[in-house]
């Protein structure tokens, strides 16, 4: 199976037509274009892939650059690519990644990037993207539920709609691999002082979907993965009060352990470094 790069193709102007040298290099440029566009769909035709939400920054970037490294193609998801410029220049640097325009909350865009993707097998798919909320937000007495509404939009119905409409690419792959980044925060027997009630809300329940969907899934060879990716240095923890694992540690740890899921060990509730949490 095949991918195809989207080759961006700059409208040229021939001034006069005489200008054959111009067009001569242009048909050059033209047909490198063509062989490096060749070289890279039979390159990439063997390797793994990887479908990864909320790639424009954090765990999600890292996740990207650590599967491009690996020479898996990677189809690396950010809400708005256009402004993603971390991810832009990792991308530029690796023909094996192809950015795609996804909001989890975007019912059309979930369909549509299912759709384009219909004849290419996902071996490893990972609903990454998430949002906490901030703490403010969910203080008692003063809780937002309309960022209550939003926090169960992204970190709850996204990854279960994203998982119902790539069901079949998954099953089409080798591995057959559901990631779910997930939170120590939604383990109901860790939590040990009151905080963030919708992002903790939300991740003990993306945690019983995944796990409800286990035997549905593993009836098609579907392996689901929920790990958490400890306190890490992004946007989201950075500031605190305890040390924070950097992006590159904590990353290298999860596709060690989505390495590791087997249909055995589906559905288990993984920590970054191997350990196994408890609900
Ligand atoms: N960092 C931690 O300590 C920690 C701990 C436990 C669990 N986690 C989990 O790890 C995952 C990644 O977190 P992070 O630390 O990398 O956070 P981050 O640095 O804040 O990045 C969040 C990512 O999610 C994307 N996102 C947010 N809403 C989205 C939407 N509606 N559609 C698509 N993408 C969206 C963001 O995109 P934009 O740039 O467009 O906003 C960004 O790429 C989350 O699920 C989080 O709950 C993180």
């Amino acid at each position: 199976m095949v991918m195809h790069k989207i080759w961006t193709e700059r409208p040229v102007s021939i001034k006069n037509e005489r200008q054959i040298g111009t067009r001569l290099a242009l048909l050059v440029c033209l047909s490198f274009t063509t062989i490096a566009s060749q070289m890279f769909v039979s390159s990439v035709a063997s390797a793994a892939t990887v479908f990864i939400t909320g790639t424009s920054r954090g765990i999600g970037l890292e996740l990207t650059r650590q599967y491009a490294a690996k020479g898996w193609n990677v189809i690396a998801t950010c809400r708005t690519p256009a402004t993603a410029d971390a991810l832009n220049a990792v991308a530029s640097k690796n023909l094996n990644i192809i950015i795609e325009e996804l909001d989890v909350t975007d019912d059309a865009e979930i369909d549509g990037l299912a759709k384009k993707y219909r004849d290419t097998p996902i071996d490893v798919l990972i609903n990454n993207a998430g949002i906490n909320g901030g703490m403010q937000s969910q203080i008692l007495g003063k809780l937002d539920y309309e960022m209550f509404d939003q926090i169960m939009a992204v970190n709850v119905r996204g990854p279960l709609r994203i998982t119902e409409a790539f069901t079949d690419h998954v099953a089409a792959s080798n591995q057959k691999k559901m990631i779910t980044i997930t939170s120590s925060e939604g383990s109901i027997t860790s939590v040990k002082f009151p905080a963030f009630y919708f992002y903790r809300s939300s991740k003990a329940a993306i945690n019983m979907i995944m796990y409800t969907l286990k035997p549905d899934l593993g009836q098609r060879g579907i392996i689901i993965g929920l790990i958490n990716p400890g306190v890490v240095d992004t946007d989201m923890s950075r500031g605190a009060p305890i040390p924070l694992l950097s992006p590159e540690e904590s990353v290298s740890g999860i596709i060690s352990i989505v390495d590791s899921y087997t249909l055995e060990t589906s559905g288990t509730f993984m920590q970054w470094d191997g350990k196994e949490l408890p609900w």
